[in-house]
């Protein structure tokens, strides 16, 4: 479970500072949705691990959040914008539909964990899901 947390702590942290100069519009929405993410796997993994209070609609609604972000990710990178700064590989337009069912499968599964958590027990599981899934997609389409 750790590295998961590990893992979401490093990205949000590295794409604020890497990231800030991005030009291209539409590959900075792209990252902000992305970012979104890595917030909401940040406060999930902090409660999980006991570093902020529980709170079972905060985490919730952060199990939302992920949901939402994960159904725009196909029509965020419909375009095929690039910027020096971008990590996404050009295998993302040349194998959509692998690409859009990775984003289906991490929507799915937030969306079905959405409204479930009611203890912190519960919430390693959920982490560790989302968090599989955040990079099974990122293993083969992002830098
Ligand atoms: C369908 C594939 C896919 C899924 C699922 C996915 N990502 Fe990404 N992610 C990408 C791609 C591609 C990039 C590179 C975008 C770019 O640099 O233009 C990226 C970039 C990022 C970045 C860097 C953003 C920046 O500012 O450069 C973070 C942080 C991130 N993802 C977090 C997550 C988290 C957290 C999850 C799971 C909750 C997740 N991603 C799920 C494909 C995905």
């Amino acid at each position: 479970m750790k590295r998961y947390v590990i893992l979401a702590l490093a990205m949000a942290g590295s794409a604020a500072i890497a990231h800030s100069d991005v030009k291209d519009p539409n590959v900075q929405k792209r990252m902000a949705g992305m970012k979104d993410m890595a917030a909401q796997m940040k406060t999930l993994g902090a409660m999980s691990k006991g570093k902020s209070a529980f709170d079972a609609s905060a985490a919730n609604a952060a199990l939302a959040v992920i949901s939402t972000q994960a159904a725009r990710i196909p029509a965020l990178f419909e375009i095929k914008a690039d910027d020096p700064q971008s990590e996404a590989l050009p295998r993302i337009w040349a194998d959509h539909d692998t690409f859009t069912n990775h984003a289906r499968r991490l929507n799915e599964a937030a969306e079905t964990l959405t409204g479930t958590v009611q203890q912190k027990s519960e919430l390693g599981r959920a982490v560790k899901q989302l968090g599989r899934a955040c990079r099974s997609c990122h293993e083969t389409f992002k830098d």
